[in-house]
């Protein structure tokens, strides 16, 4: 995974629980400090070896870590060190998503050799959205779920995830991902 997403993990692990945590996951994860360079590609195997190494030292899941990180990603980097490019893909939470795979593909010419996963939304109910996630990894859809939670609050609509159905294949793994947004929240 490029190393935007790794060097990200550590500020998510060091905003929750400390430098001296994320100075031990990070060393007892074995992984080489050049994994942290934000504009390279490194092996999955490094990003897996530090969620793993987060697990050991802080006793909470793997699927935990990657929804908390999730939200951690869009807002502290998502919509922080690229707000224009999300302004521009994105209006609202549904076009957002829509456009996704574009966005995604016209960063490919930063993100060299990257293989970031692709989105789809459909429209069930006024309030009631499906969106399907597809990738060529398996076990980031916890990820996924963390993403488009803080999403919701990014565009002040409370999402609430209310199914997941996930499909694994030797082509990676495929998520619906069933989600309550409704149009406008109740003024209080
Ligand atoms: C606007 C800022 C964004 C940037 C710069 C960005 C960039 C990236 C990069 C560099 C990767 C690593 C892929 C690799 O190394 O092969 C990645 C992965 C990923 N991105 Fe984005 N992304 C952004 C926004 C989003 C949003 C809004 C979503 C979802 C709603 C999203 C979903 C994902 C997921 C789930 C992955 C994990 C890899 C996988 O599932 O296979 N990203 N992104």
């Amino acid at each position: 995974m490029y190393g935007i997403i790794n060097s990200s993990f550590k500020k998510y692990i060091v905003e929750v629980y400390g430098d001296e945590q994320g100075t031990e996951i990070s060393d007892s994860s074995g992984v080489k400090s050049e994994v942290f360079n934000e504009y390279r590609s490194h092996d999955d195997e490094n990003t897996l070896a530090l969620l793993k190494a987060a697990v050991e030292v802080t006793g909470e899941t793997p699927d935990h870590h990657l929804r908390q990180f999730g939200r951690f990603w869009v807002r502290r980097v998502a919509t922080n060190d690229f707000r224009g490019l999300i302004d521009s893909y994105g209006g609202d939470f549904v076009s957002l998503i829509q456009n996704l795979d574009s966005m995604h593909k016209e960063i490919s010419g930063t993100f060299l050799d990257y293989s970031p996963p692709s989105f789809a939304i459909k429209e069930l109910t006024e309030s009631r959205y499906s969106v399907t996630y597809q990738s060529y990894r398996q076990g980031f859809t916890p990820f996924v779920l963390g993403i488009l939670e803080e999403l919701g609050d990014f565009y002040g609509r409370v999402t609430t995830i209310e199914s997941v159905e996930t499909t694994l294949s030797d082509k990676g793994e495929k998520s619906v991902i069933c989600v309550e947004i409704p149009k406008k929240n109740l003024e209080i």
